[in-house]
């Protein structure tokens, strides 16, 4: 089963392919995107050693099938290769291959390879196309949807970037069968997000479905996948830059962010499972702020704790400094008299972006939850 969601963008829309072994058939998927701007066709594929050595191969099996030149970087995998100096050197390697503004570039890989290939896009030669095919649950659900590129820096993460639509995303399920089990949780965390932001239907499916899913159904896989990438693209399209309701995207993540930045974004605590725990916390905040029934919370907990995701921030260390966990939400959001930005929820599937939390509720969720 191959299912086909389209992400409207003024002139920039592109297609979302999702099922099992489409890495095989890449080339009939890309050749005709190729072939409307040039008569020879060529590919620059960037990918990171782990995945390489398990997919790269069908790859190019495929693009040469299908005549479509290609040339491959390896990157060392891991977020170290999201920094200017691995960025440095990858335009330099680039440059060395003579592309030129028809040359595409393909990233092959999770987040971080989908980060960084759209980035070099975006500035290789002011601006060459790229394809994304996520082979991680997160990037399949989330960071290859949108056309947010970018790499960290010393102050921050994905503090360098552009917003940088790929031509088209190839998702192949069949993939994940080798991703390791905590990456597959972590990347569940973001579909879960989806639910829990504007869809209780979903949330409803995934506390029936989810286990078989992260089992790997691959047809469960193919639903959830083009349902996230759905609600992704909608939000998207309502909203490319984050001037508003993009934000809602958030949901959890102001928590998280403070989570990964003491923790090191290392892997203590991967990004996912840090989305998880502020995905409760950000529920915890709502019932203390008495706009969210009990009910909910629970039941949000009850599901990221039945599949095996953190709920709390102490089952990753006992002791956390309180001080320098709102320090990141101060920094972060520009506390203004006292308030903070959170995304929140009147329940589930019923999120919305408040601008006034007072900052003293969001010290006492943390007291309650990290002490
Ligand atoms: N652009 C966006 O909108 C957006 C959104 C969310 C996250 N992100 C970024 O995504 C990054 C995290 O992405 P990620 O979680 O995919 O991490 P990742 O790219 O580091 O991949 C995780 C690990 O899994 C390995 N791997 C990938 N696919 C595999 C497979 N099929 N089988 C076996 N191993 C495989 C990788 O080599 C790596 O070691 C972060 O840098 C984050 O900032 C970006």
């Amino acid at each position: 089963m191959i299912e086909r969601l389209n992400v409207a963008l003024d002139g920039r829309g592109y297609e979302i392919l999702v099922g099992e072994r489409l890495l095989a058939r890449a080339g009939e998927y890309i050749l005709p995107l190729l072939q409307a701007k040039t008569a020879s066709p060529n590919v620059i594929i960037i990918s990171d050693a782990n995945v390489a050595k398990l997919y790269l191969h069908r790859l190019t099996g495929a693009l040469e099938e299908a005549k479509i030149r290609c040339r491959c970087l390896i990157v060392p995998a891991g977020e170290s290769t999201k920094s200017l100096s691995s960025y440095a050197e990858l335009m330099e390697n680039l440059l060395e291959q003579k592309p030129d503004r028809r040359t595409t570039l393909i990233a092959l890989g999770g987040g971080v390879i989908g980060d960084l290939t759209g980035f070099a896009a975006s500035t290789l030669l002011r601006g060459v196309d790229f394809i994304q095919i996520p082979t991680t649950l997160l990037s399949q659900v989330d960071s290859s949807v949108g056309g947010k590129t970018g790499i960290n820096s010393r102050f921050g993460k994905n503090l360098i970037g552009n917003f940088h639509q790929p031509i088209l995303v190839l998702s192949d399920v069949s993939t994940l069968a080798t991703l390791p089990r905590r990456e597959l949780l972590s990347g569940y965390g973001e579909v879960v997000k989806y639910g829990l932001i504007n869809d209780l239907d979903f949330f409803v499916w995934l506390e029936k479905n989810a286990p078989a899913m992260l089992a790997g159904n691959a047809t469960l896989q193919t639903q959830a996948i083009v349902k996230s990438c759905a609600a992704k693209a909608a939000i998207v399209a309502a909203d490319e830059k984050e001037q508003n309701v993009r934000a809602l995207l958030n949901l959890g993540h102001t928590f998280a962010h403070a989570f990964e930045a003491e923790t090191g974004y290392g892997s203590e605590l991967l990004h996912g499972e840090a989305v998880a725990i502020g995905m409760v916390l950000a529920f915890a905040t709502s019932v203390k702020l008495g706009i969210c029934p009990q009910a909910d919370l629970d039941r949000v907990k009850a599901h990221l704790q039945a599949v095996g995701l953190y709920t709390s921030p102490l089952e990753v260390r006992k002791n956390w400094n309180i001080n320098a966990l709102m320090e990141h939400f101060t920094r972060d959001k520009k506390a203004v008299g006292g308030t903070l930005t959170f995304v929140l929820a009147r329940g589930i599937g019923k999120a919305f972006i408040a601008n006034d939390v007072d900052a003293g509720v969001v010290r006492e969720v943390l007291v309650e939850t990290t002490t």
